[in-house]
């Protein structure tokens, strides 16, 4: 097995190294090890909170990621549907399951090269796409093929160029904070690894804290109908309860303190530089940005990402939605109320936070570049997109 490694990693520099983490799209434990570490992490809440946590497991954030399984990885390696091709002829991806592990090979027949790397953990629920992890050497790196959801295809992993090999982007420990629960780092033999008894997905604790006093206290106190020493976001000022999503929903920061060290409640200002004063916020990743410039924040003392997200269920319909609009807004004082008629409730969103395009994540194929699009939080008027619906009569 050959490798044709154009760039040279030094993951000590680079796992640091904090700006890398874009979003761009951007596990050698057995399965069996993988599936103890989700039991150990989610049953504790599970059995007390069954109903809570069987929706919470059907959510994005649970799902952000896992060990690559045939349910995890949405890509398809059928024959016909599994393969990659650039625009260099003779470089082609691969990608294939042999004994139930998954593979990504980059193949150069110009030269008669090709890698072969598996694919170890998944990260991405697979609403818009998912991209795919390797181990080397305690670390973890990208692979060079990633999957579109929209398309239903494999592409270029976003921010890669089209026809190159690349299997040296090494994964910072933002990407992981961002899109698991734990990783820890070590020191080995002076450089850092990542520990092996890490949480995928986004658990219960990454947002209420370490729970064990909690279930200890209230396994020995079952009559006790409130809940003690747990931390419960629905008590915490509107700063810190947006600084709890803000960790992974404000964007690209700069990092001041270690990563996986922030504890709901805390300043994360503490933790991460100033969120960026970019002019306008992109749609991908930073909606607390772009909500803050919303009339509707500025205007209210309370609302928050809770007024309008459960995030303990899956909450696609946009319909009700706009009943949270109506606890602040009435649809009688609508300036447009008779040219909207009826769609007033079904495109209330598309109207208010029209889905738009973002400027962060670039697809490269062989063709074209592709981007993606978002929900923007920032609420407000758009009348060139309310003229569109009006005229389309588009219900969404
Ligand atoms: C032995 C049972 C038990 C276990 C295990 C348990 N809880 Fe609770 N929890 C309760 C009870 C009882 C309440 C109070 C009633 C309610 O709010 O459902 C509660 C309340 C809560 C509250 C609200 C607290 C407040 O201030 O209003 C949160 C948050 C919470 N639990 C989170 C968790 C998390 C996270 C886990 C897993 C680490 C967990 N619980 C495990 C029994 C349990
Ligand atoms: C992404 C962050 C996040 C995650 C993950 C999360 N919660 Fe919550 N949880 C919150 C917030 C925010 C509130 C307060 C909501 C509000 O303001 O009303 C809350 C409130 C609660 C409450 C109080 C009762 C209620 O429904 O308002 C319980 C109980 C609870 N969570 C349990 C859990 C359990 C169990 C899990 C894991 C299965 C979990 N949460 C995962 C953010 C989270
Ligand atoms: C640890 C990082 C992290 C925290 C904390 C976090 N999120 Fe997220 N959130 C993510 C990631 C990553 C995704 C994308 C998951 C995916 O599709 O793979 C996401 C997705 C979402 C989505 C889209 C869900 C969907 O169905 O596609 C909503 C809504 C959301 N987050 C709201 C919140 C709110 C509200 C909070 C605070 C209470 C919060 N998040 C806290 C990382 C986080
Ligand atoms: C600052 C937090 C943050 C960092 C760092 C981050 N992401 Fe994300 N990522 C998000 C959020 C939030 C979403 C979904 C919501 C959005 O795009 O606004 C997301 C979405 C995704 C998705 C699409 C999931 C889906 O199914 O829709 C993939 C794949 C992804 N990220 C991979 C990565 C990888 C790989 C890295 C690191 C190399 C990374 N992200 C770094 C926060 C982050
Ligand atoms: C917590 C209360 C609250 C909620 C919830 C809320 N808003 Fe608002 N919104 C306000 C306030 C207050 C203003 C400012 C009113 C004013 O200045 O007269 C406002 C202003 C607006 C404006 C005018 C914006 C501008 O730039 O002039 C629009 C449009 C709007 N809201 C739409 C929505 C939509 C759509 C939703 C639901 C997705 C929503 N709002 C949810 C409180 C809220
Ligand atoms: C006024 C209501 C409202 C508030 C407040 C709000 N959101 Fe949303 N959010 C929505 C709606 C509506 C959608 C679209 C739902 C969908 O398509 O899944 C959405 C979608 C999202 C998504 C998925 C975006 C995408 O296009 O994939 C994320 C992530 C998210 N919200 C995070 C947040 C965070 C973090 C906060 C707090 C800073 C927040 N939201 C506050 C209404 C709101
Ligand atoms: C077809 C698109 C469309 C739909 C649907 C729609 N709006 Fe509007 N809305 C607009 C436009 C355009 C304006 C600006 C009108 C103007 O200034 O004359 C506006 C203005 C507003 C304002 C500012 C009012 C003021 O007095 O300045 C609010 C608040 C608002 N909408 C809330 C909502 C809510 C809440 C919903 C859904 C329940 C909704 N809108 C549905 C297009 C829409």
């Amino acid at each position: 097995m050959n490798t044709a490694q154009r760039r040279r990693v030094h993951p000590k520099h680079a796992i640091t190294r904090a700006g890398a983490a874009v979003c761009l799209l951007a596990a050698a434990v057995t399965r069996a090890f993988g599936q103890w570490v989700l039991a150990a992490h989610a049953m504790p809440c599970k059995a007390c909170h069954e109903a809570l946590f069987n929706a919470f497991a059907q959510t994005a954030h649970f799902k952000t990621s896992a060990e690559a399984s045939a349910q995890s990885v949405k890509g398809s390696f059928a024959d016909g549907h599994n393969v990659l091709r650039t625009g260099v002829a003779g470089i082609y991806f691969k990608m294939e399951r042999r004994r139930g592990a998954f593979y990504q090979t980059g193949a150069d027949s110009a030269r008669s090269t090709s890698r072969t790397e598996r694919i170890d953990l998944v990260v991405g629920s697979g609403r818009r796409g998912q991209s795919y992890l390797y181990w080397k050497n305690g670390l973890l790196f990208e692979l060079p093929v990633s999957y579109l959801a929209g398309i239903d295809q494999w592409i270029n992993s976003p921010g890669y160029t089209d026809g190159e090999i690349d299997f040296a982007r090494v994964i910072v420990p933002r990407c992981l904070e961002c899109h698991s629960t734990s990783f820890k780092l070590k020191q080995e033999r002076r450089a850092l690894q990542y520990s092996r008894d890490y949480e995928l997905g986004i658990s219960c604790e990454k947002c209420h804290g370490d729970g064990h006093q909690h279930v200890q206290y209230q396994s020995s106190h079952p009559a006790e109908p409130r809940g003690k020493y747990i931390i419960n976001p629905a008590h915490f000022s509107r700063e810190r309860k947006l600084d709890n999503c803000a960790l992974c929903h404000s964007g690209l920061r700069e990092q001041i303190r270690a990563p996986f060290t922030y504890r709901p409640g805390e300043k994360l200002d503490d933790y991460l530089s100033p969120a960026s004063d970019a002019p306008i916020p992109d749609v991908h990743g930073d909606q607390v940005g772009l909500l803050r410039r919303s009339k509707c924040f500025r205007s209210s003392a309370t609302m928050s990402c809770s007024t309008c997200h459960d995030v303990h269920r899956p909450q696609r319909d946009l319909a009700p939605f706009a009943s949270k609009c109506l606890a602040c807004h009435q649809t009688s004082q609508h300036p447009m109320a008779a040219k909207i008629g009826a769609r007033m409730i079904t495109s209330c969103i598309d109207c208010h936070m029209p889905n738009q395009r973002s400027n962060a994540i670039q697809i490269t194929t062989p063709t074209r570049q592709s981007s993606l699009s978002f929900r923007s939080h920032a609420i407000g008027i758009y009348p060139e997109v309310a003229a569109t619906i009006l005229q389309s009569g588009r219900e969404r």
